[in-house]
């Protein structure tokens, strides 16, 4: 019977291409994940010495440096290549200009040297912000009725990125949203002569989403008051998103991100298509690691299934670089798997 098929027939048969794990395989090779296609966030805190579980994000912990670095040599080990760094402060005080954000007793900045000697052949990312670290709980600077001071906004995150790169870090992340911050700091970077030796990784298209509300528990970083729909993008605009991602490339990004994953595929994939020359990077953000956590802790779906599905369709639509929580959890399975 089958020898009577037509030529045009057996085109419309699919099952001959995937009928054993290789053949599969060779249908998926774009959408791998490798150890360099992930970046893992960490948090890191004031108390050298001590872990804070996350409550928001079961299996997350604040670290101190000295039980960080602990943390990260196994998977290390594992082949993880890069980290995210995110500040957190308690006792150090917050301030209007965010003057923690880079002095002397920050613990980004103190830990820097450390992380770079202890591991060698791992990239450092340090996201830039104020939110962290101001009285208010926003990512800029205020003016006295508690709009966004853009000049003076610029100012203190290109102060900001200077002093990770001083202090180590090999990519700044800005994560402010205010504009005209990719120049800033390849401004400020020029002028200290670190152009050539840190990367700027844009937050280009960060939506104000309703997914990072474990994330602003977990960096101590909620507003104190409105929310940041003045300089997050609007989830429902496609427009400003491209605007976003073609002022960053002007302005001498070396990456571009865009953030939160899930809901957002669309904006990868035409960010990706229009600027194929940069690295594109997601960040699945900490309700979506929530999302799934609980999920699966309810018996919902399948953990390794669902985690895996959702790894590669942020693959799929273009991402070269996941920003996950998940890592830890990736790269045992990356393991096993070779
Ligand atoms: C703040 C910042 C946020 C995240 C990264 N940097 C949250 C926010 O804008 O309030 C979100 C990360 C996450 O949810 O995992 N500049
Ligand atoms: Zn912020």
């Amino acid at each position: 019977m089958d020898k009577q098929l037509t030529h045009v027939e057996n085109q419309h048969v699919l099952h001959s291409s995937i009928f054993n794990q290789t053949l599969r395989d060779w249908q998926t090779l774009k959408t791998e994940i490798t150890p360099r296609n992930l970046m893992y966030p960490v948090f890191i805190i004031e108390n050298d010495d001590s872990v804070e579980p996350i409550s928001s994000m079961p299996g997350v912990s604040r670290y101190g440096i000295n039980k960080l670095k602990h943390h990260l040599q196994p998977l290390i080990e594992k082949g993880l290549s890069s980290i995210l760094v995110f500040g957190v402060i308690d006792k150090l005080p917050k301030d209007p200009l965010g003057t923690n954000a880079d002095s002397q007793e920050n613990p980004v900045i103190r830990a820097l040297p450390s992380l770079r000697t202890a591991f060698p052949t791992l990239t450092i990312a340090c996201d830039v912000c104020l939110c962290p670290y101001t009285s208010h709980g926003h990512c800029g600077v205020l003016f006295p009725d508690g709009t966004i001071n853009n000049p003076a906004s610029i100012q203190r995150i290109k102060e900001i990125a200077v002093s990770y790169a001083k202090a180590g870090a090999h990519i700044v992340a800005p994560s402010d949203m205010m504009d005209g911050r990719i120049g800033s700091i390849k401004q400020g970077l020029a002028e200290h002569d670190l152009r050539h030796k840190v990367a700027v990784l844009s937050y280009t298209a960060k939506f104000a989403s309703g997914f990072y509300g474990p994330f602003r528990d977990a960096a101590k970083s909620q507003p104190a008051f409105g929310d940041r729909k003045c300089y997050q993008l609007p989830p429902g605009s496609t427009g400003l998103a491209l605007r976003a991602a073609k002022r960053d490339v002007a302005e001498g990004a070396d990456m571009l991100m865009v953030k939160p994953g899930l809901s957002y595929l669309d904006i990868m994939k035409q960010v990706k298509e229009k600027y194929p020359e940069y690295p594109m990077f997601v960040y699945q953000v900490s309700g979506e690691y929530a999302m799934i956590y609980h999920a699966a802790k309810a018996g919902a779906l399948d953990f390794r299934s669902a985690l895996s599905e959702v790894m590669v369709s942020l693959r799929r639509a273009g991402a070269d670089v996941i920003i996950s929580y998940f890592t830890p959890v990736v790269l045992d399975w990356i393991q096993l798997k070779s």
